[in-house]
């Protein structure tokens, strides 16, 4: 039985910068000489101001923009970005927008000073997997509360046409800084505000949802992110409800949940998401939506190998003393089913309009893309996987 937290080396180096009226403060945080490319998605930040803010506080630095880039953003937009940082020499990154936009600049900024072919960054059937050794700086400013890409290595990048959603991860693809203005969300809408919690909340239950091993910080932390998110989630997603200090709450849990504090040195699963990618790569759901159907039916499936934590959630997320152990397991995920309508996501397949049929095209993608023997033992098989997604029907 293992008992202890894991042997682990963590350094997050990325610096935040959070708070009212921050986005000024790039003058600061990126030196006065560089030549910076600006990356933004399809607009949004050019509609509510926030692009004019950024290149404001760029002040007499040389700059360009890139626009474009999808949600779920894709190698085929992104190599265009690579292939203009390095042919016009831009020695700085500035991400504006959503988890898109920032894990588009980590693959431009490896990319462009990567020694081969880019592609070759990425594993998983696509490319070689070779080490990222060098990027160039980067910072964000974070408009969308969900990934915690501003404080993570990762990026996960979608190729249309390899029909793959895949990540890569590196030591030199985070941050340099990321400005939180919790102010920034004010303009999203009600089904984006819900997909930042619901993201939110199921990159806490990959960490946290395994099997326990007396990790009691990871733990009560965990617990701790899933109870706020628990209690905001419905008055941060009344998109005329623009308190501060909810979304506050909202901008800083969203980036707890991912930023590697709660998962150093613990199991791990994310299952749930290699489930979730299959389903946003075949029917472009919302990458949130793809979880709050796979969750729940994960739990499902899944509550033998993860009976204890399931019980430890229960009663220490729900507050569930009565009944047995498999009836308070069983309530509480009743309840995350339930907290997720009520934000007004997706639990079944039939909410987006999908039927059986569609379970062995996804099931043939993991495999395609190596994500079979997964979960937290490893022990999830093709044929697991297509038990969740029955489940989840
Ligand atoms: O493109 P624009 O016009 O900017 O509009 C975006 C986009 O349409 C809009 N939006 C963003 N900020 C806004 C806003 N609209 C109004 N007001 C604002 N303040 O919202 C839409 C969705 O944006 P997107 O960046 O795609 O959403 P999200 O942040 O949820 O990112 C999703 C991507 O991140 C990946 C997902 O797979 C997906 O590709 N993930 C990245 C992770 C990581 N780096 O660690 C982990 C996650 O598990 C996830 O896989
Ligand atoms: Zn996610």
């Amino acid at each position: 039985m293992e008992k202890g937290i894991r042997n682990f080396e963590f350094q997050n180096p990325t610096k935040i910068v959070f708070g009212k009226d921050r986005i000024k403060k790039i003058d600061e945080l990126i030196p006065t000489d560089a030549k910076v490319l600006v990356l933004y998605g399809g607009g949004s930040v050019k509609k509510f101001g926030t692009f004019d803010r950024v290149v404001k506080a760029l002040g007499d630095r040389q700059w360009d923009e890139f626009g474009g880039i999808e949600a779920n953003p894709t190698y085929e937009t992104l190599i265009q970005a690579v292939d203009k940082v390095k042919a016009e020499g831009f020695d700085y990154l500035m991400a504006v927008g959503g988890g898109s936009v920032i894990d588009g600049a980590k693959f431009v900024a490896a990319g462009a000073v990567f020694d081969g072919n880019p592609i070759d960054i990425f594993g998983n059937g696509v490319g070689k997997g070779l080490p990222v050794t060098k990027a160039v700086p980067f910072g964000t400013v974070l408009t969308l509360p969900a990934t915690a890409s501003e404080m993570n290595n990762n990026s996960v990048v979608t190729f249309v046409g390899k029909q793959a959603k895949i990540s890569f991860a590196s030591a030199h693809t985070y941050p340099q800084f990321s400005i939180l203005e919790p102010e920034l969300t004010y303009s999203l809408p009600k089904r984006q505000l819900a997909n930042g919690i619901i993201d939110s909340f199921v990159h806490t239950m990959e960490a946290y949802l395994t099997y326990p091993i007396d990790a009691r910080v990871q733990d009560r932390w965990a617990e701790g992110l899933l109870q706020t998110l628990i209690e905001i989630g419905p008055d941060v997603v009344d998109e005329d409800n623009h308190d501060y200090a909810l979304r506050a709450n909202f901008m800083w849990t969203a980036t707890n949940a991912l930023n590697r504090f709660i998962s150093q040195g613990v199991p791990q699963d994310w299952a749930s998401h290699a489930l979730g990618h299959e389903l946003t790569l075949a029917y472009h759901i919302d990458h949130a939506r793809t979880l709050s159907i796979v969750l729940p039916a994960m739990m499902k499936v899944r509550k033998k190998q993860k009976w204890e934590k399931l019980l430890q959630y229960a009663e220490r997320v729900w507050n569930i003393k009565e009944g047995s152990d498999e009836e308070k397991i069983d309530v509480a995920i009743l309840k995350t089913e339930e907290f997720f309508a009520i934000l007004g996501a997706p639990i079944r397949f039939s909410d987006v309009g999908l039927k059986e049929d569609a379970i062995p095209g996804l099931v043939a993608g993991l495999v395609r893309h190596d994500k079979v023997n997964i979960s937290e033992r490893g022990d999830l098989s093709a044929e697991d996987s297509y038990a969740v997604y029955k489940e989840a029907l």
